[in-house]
């Protein structure tokens, strides 16, 4: 493959019409159940970060957890979850956000990150933007510094990661779909 980005996007799987007609479904599970590319996946992220390492990383729910796991504990980092509500016990900052049907509510524990702590966001796919937008606003609530928000793929269409990065987010991701 002529380079990293090519070779990740190789292996993961569209799905059409899931999980509605007309929906072209990136499914990044692929990536994950071959060890040699799981392994180029998480390492493309670790060499990015490695020498500007963030004090944290947060996960988006639920995909984000897998990736934002692995990623922090090879930057010898914590990482702390960010869940759809109803799943953290202890005290919470929550933050609503539009979908195409309905809302959605994703919460954060109070003491997960402290003021100016500089985090890392990570999830799997960046498509509106909604997910990442609340993840960003739970840690600015708590005084935390969003360094860039990372994402396996984007899809640049929906204009979620110029949303994204118009409000100030960097943004890094490996592969996109037009
Ligand atoms: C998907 C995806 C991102 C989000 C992206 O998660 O994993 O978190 O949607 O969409 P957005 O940019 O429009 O917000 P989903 O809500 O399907 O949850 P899951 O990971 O629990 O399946
Ligand atoms: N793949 C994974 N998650 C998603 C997608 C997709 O194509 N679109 C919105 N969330």
């Amino acid at each position: 493959f002529p380079s990293v980005n090519d070779y990740l996007r190789h292996h993961i799987r569209t799905v059409p019409d899931w999980p509605a007609p007309g929906v072209q479904f990136r499914d990044i599970t692929p990536l994950l159940q071959n060890p040699k590319v799981f392994r180029v996946l998480i390492d493309a992220f670790v060499h990015r970060y490695m020498d500007r390492r963030p004090d944290v990383v947060a996960g988006l729910d639920a995909r984000g957890f897998i990736l934002g796991a692995v990623v922090a504990y090879e930057l010898n980092v914590g990482f702390v979850p960010i869940r759809k509500k109803g799943k953290l016990p202890f005290t919470t900052v929550e933050e609503t956000y539009e979908l195409e049907y309905g809302s959605a509510t994703v919460e954060l524990h109070t003491d997960a990150v402290r003021a100016g702590d500089r985090v890392l966001l990570i999830d799997d796919l960046i498509a509106t933007g909604g997910t990442m937008m609340a993840g960003k606003k739970l840690l600015e609530k708590l005084g935390a510094v969003v360094i860039e928000g990372a994402a396996i793929v984007d899809l640049p269409e929906l204009g979620g990661s110029a949303r994204l990065r118009a409000s100030g987010l960097p943004l890094f991701t490996l592969v996109d779909y037009a």
